[in-house]
């Protein structure tokens, strides 16, 4: 396509009718030019696509229900990821789909987040990195991604109209830094806006975020959709960057951009600009299109995979499991037979067929069942209780299925608590009477509270763990396959410990993000709270020891990277996988940091016995924070921690490193600024030292603040926090004035310039 000449030869009308869709899933075509239409389909676990033929968009042709966001990214295994981001390319292919909706990379803020499933972690380093890897095999198949929701897309209540209060900093660290890094890593052809607003404005509108900070900060070049129906200003929106509105206006909204351009409203380069977006798009994908034959039975085991690599063991006292083929056991609970494997909303697949445990169990074992519980309303069933318990008294262990059922969370809606259904919690209560010798099996969205936690012995958690769960869970709970999933959020002993908790989900239309950076971990650990399970948890069968952390260099510059490796070990007796977290603090800094940030992980498999070495990279970004000052990342002179371990909380090997900044923050020194600031720097002392000095100096000599013989120390104390013009006071030559005081910090301000 020689898309400047098109460009050329286009109408304005004909511009503006590509700016949105000719319907739900495609964009627009101009026969008289040739220029196709092409489609775009959710997303992101599975592929919905709309049945040939029917007008409901919620009619999907029959496709492969991979885990959710939430089980992926416990997996910590960018390859992992890869692959199953090239199964969708293909399936896309195939299908003729050139953009596939997804994956979502917004942060887990609060647990009650309805669509939590489909988000990868509380942490934007790891949600980028799997989002990275996702983009990276889907579009490696000549098929599209469209990254969302950009930006800050963090719950569902009022999710069109509410407007978040964040500060920049908190942006930049948290809630953009986790498309940041997806978007300079992988690129994806397209990126989605959110519906919400932040700081008053529409992610539909928003110039800062769409092309500020997307473009012209990140070095993004794709194309900008909107969300379904997040459009609110569309005239607005073409100023902003949002080159197609999702889906059709019915060409109510290509009017307002026309008539804008009549009228002056609107310049001419700023629809060509989208239209030229929207047709590298339809290029890439026309040129990308490759016949393709797709497997599902391949997919289904894929899926299989995937999730045994991604459930997180997070009890197994006396090692009750893996399971023997020989023991007496038995399955209890609804989702043995029917799964919840998926959340409900715009993700939600048709799967071609779904492998329950009660189904993948029989490859193992005979294990009697029963149902338990029922998941339509939270009521205990009697005869299904007792059959239940009569069923636990006569085997050796039980495996209770378990977890939340669809309308306890979606799309469309938030939580309100983190509570399990009552009646099942009767169950495990009753069951515990009878035999203590308990494995639940977990299927949900998002962290729940366990009051059970210590009648049980086992506990696997498998999120909504996609349409070959039952075959994954069976894998693992007989030690087929080896758990190596780790927590991607901190589980909170109770919802009122979440750091969002005061303001989620805002009040009307409005939210405070108070919580500022301190999100999941960073805020626990500030706060050294007790968690029920901390951010990176997860057991194994077979243990690990960390060794020998080596770090490239003992002090670096922030412009260089710092190569840091350790050794990990398999000391157990069978081969596994382990998830190596690396962490960064700053062990003093002039802003409030976290205690510690992920920046680095590793998953190694190794056979018992054997030892890997892990090398991670650190650069400038591993050290800095946001300094809204200068607008950029900023590192701090002075001593960092690199920690590695095994989660968040289990920190094996730590080494120090000092980093200098190569950037000098502005500073304007001012009759209120404090004497402490101004000493804080060479420059400060340099001037003004040997006057304070001799002011703490006097101080001490007559005794007279009280504070005792040899005190210079707490002289200074008292004195550091002095506004400058208050040393005034402290002389009483009359050429010691405002005057002079002025003229000494000038000169001060003009050293720090040079
Ligand atoms: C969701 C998107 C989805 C779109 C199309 C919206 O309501 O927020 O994630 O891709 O619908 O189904």
């Amino acid at each position: 396509m020689n898309i400047k000449k098109i460009l050329k030869e286009l109408t304005l009308e004909e511009k503006a009718s590509l700016l949105s869709g000719a319907d739900f899933w495609h964009t627009k075509a101009v026969e008289r030019l040739a220029i196709p239409q092409i489609m775009v389909s959710d997303g992101p676990h599975g592929l919905r696509k709309n049945a040939e033929g029917s007008a409901n968009p919620n009619e999907a042709i029959k496709a492969v229900c991979f885990p959710t966001a939430s089980a992926l990214a416990c997996s910590f295994d960018r390859n992992l990821l890869t692959m199953m981001g090239k199964a969708l390319g293909e399936e896309c292919q195939a299908e003729n789909v050139s953009v596939i909706l997804g994956p979502g990379c917004n942060i887990k803020r609060s647990p009650l987040c309805g669509r939590n499933f489909e988000y990868f972690s509380e942490d934007p380093y790891l949600a980028s990195e799997m989002a990275a890897a996702y983009i990276k095999g889907v579009q490696s198949k000549g098929v599209g991604t469209s990254l969302k929701h950009f930006a800050a897309n963090n719950q569902e209540t009022r999710r069109l109209t509410v407007n978040e209060r964040i500060d920049e900093r908190t942006l930049r660290e948290i809630y953009l830094a986790a498309f940041e890094g997806a978007v300079k890593q992988a690129a994806p052809w397209t990126i989605m806006c959110s519906y919400n607003r932040i700081n008053g404005h529409h992610s539909s509108q928003n110039k800062w975020l769409l092309t500020d900070v997307l473009r012209n900060d990140w070095g993004y070049n794709g194309l900008v959709m909107s969300d379904w129906g997040a459009v609110d200003d569309r005239v607005a929106g073409v100023k902003a960057g949002l080159d197609l509105e999702m889906p059709a206006s019915f060409g109510k909204n290509d009017k307002l951009i026309v008539d804008a351009v009549n009228s002056g409203k609107l310049s001419m380069r700023q629809v060509d600009k989208c239209a030229e977006r929207v047709l590298r798009l339809v290029d890439k994908a026309e040129e990308s299109r490759t016949p393709t034959k797709w497997d599902m039975e391949a997919h289904h085991e894929l899926a299989a995979k995937i999730e045994s690599q991604c459930a997180v063991l997070l009890k197994n006292d006396e090692d009750i499991l893996p399971l023997g083929k020989d023991e007496k056991i038995c399955f209890i609970g609804e989702f043995a037979d029917k799964p919840r494997y998926q959340g409900g909303g715009s993700s939600h697949i048709n799967s071609f067929k779904v492998t329950s445990a009660l189904e993948a169990v029989k490859d193992y074992c005979k294990v009697e069942y029963a149902q338990g519980y029922i998941t339509t309303e939270d009521k205990t069933v009697p005869e299904l209780l007792e059959q239940a318990i009569e069923c636990a008294r006569y085997n050796d262990k039980v495996v209770i299925f378990a977890g939340l059922p669809d309308n306890f969370e979606s799309e469309g809606y938030d939580r309100t608590h983190i509570r399990m259904p009552e009646c099942q919690i009767e169950l495990i209560n009753k069951i515990y009477k009878v035999n203590k010798n308990i494995v639940v099996v977990l299927h949900n969205g998002s962290p729940v509270e366990l009051p059970f936690l210590d009648k049980i012995k086992g506990l696997l958690e498998v999120y909504l763990g996609g349409q070959a769960v039952g075959k994954a869970t069976c894998d693992l709970l007989f030690g087929e396959a080896v758990p190596s999933g780790k927590l991607a959020e901190s589980w909170c002993l109770k919802l009122e410990d979440n750091p969002s908790y005061l303001n989620f989900p805002g009040v009307g239309d409005e939210i405070s993000y108070n919580e500022g950076i301190f999100v999941g971990y960073r805020y626990y650990d500030k706060k050294d709270m007790k968690v029920l399970f901390p951010f990176g948890y997860g057991l194994s069968y077979t243990s690990f020891e960390y060794s020998d952390i080596v770090i490239s260099e003992n002090e670096i510059n922030d412009d260089q990277t710092l190569t840091v490796s350790c050794s990990i070990t398999n000391t157990g007796s069978r081969a596994g996988m382990e998830i190596v977290q690396l962490y960064v603090r700053d062990k003093e800094s002039s802003v409030i940091r976290p205690v510690k940030e992920l920046k680095g992980f590793e998953k190694v498999s190794l056979r018992p016995g054997e030892t890997k070495k892990v090398v991670f990279s650190l650069d400038k970004r591993a050290f800095a924070y946001y300094e809204t000052a200068i607008n950029d990342w900023f590192v701090e002179y002075g001593e960092f921690e690199i920690m590695i371990g095994a989660s968040s909380r289990d920190i094996r090997l730590t080494a120090s490193v000092y980093v200098n900044s190569k950037t000098k923050l502005p500073v304007q020194f001012t009759f209120n600024s404090t004497v402490g600031d101004v000493l804080s720097c060479s420059e400060g002392r340099e001037v003004f030292g040997g006057l304070i000095d001799k002011f703490c100096k006097s101080m001490t000599d007559a005794n007279g603040e009280g504070l005792g013989s040899n005190s210079m120390e707490l002289a200074m104390a008292m004195l550091k926090d002095t506004p400058m013009r208050g040393i005034l006071c402290y002389d009483e030559r009359p050429e010691i004035n405002r005057v002079w005081l002025k003229e000494m910090l000038d000169r001060l301000n003009s050293m720090m310039e040079e």
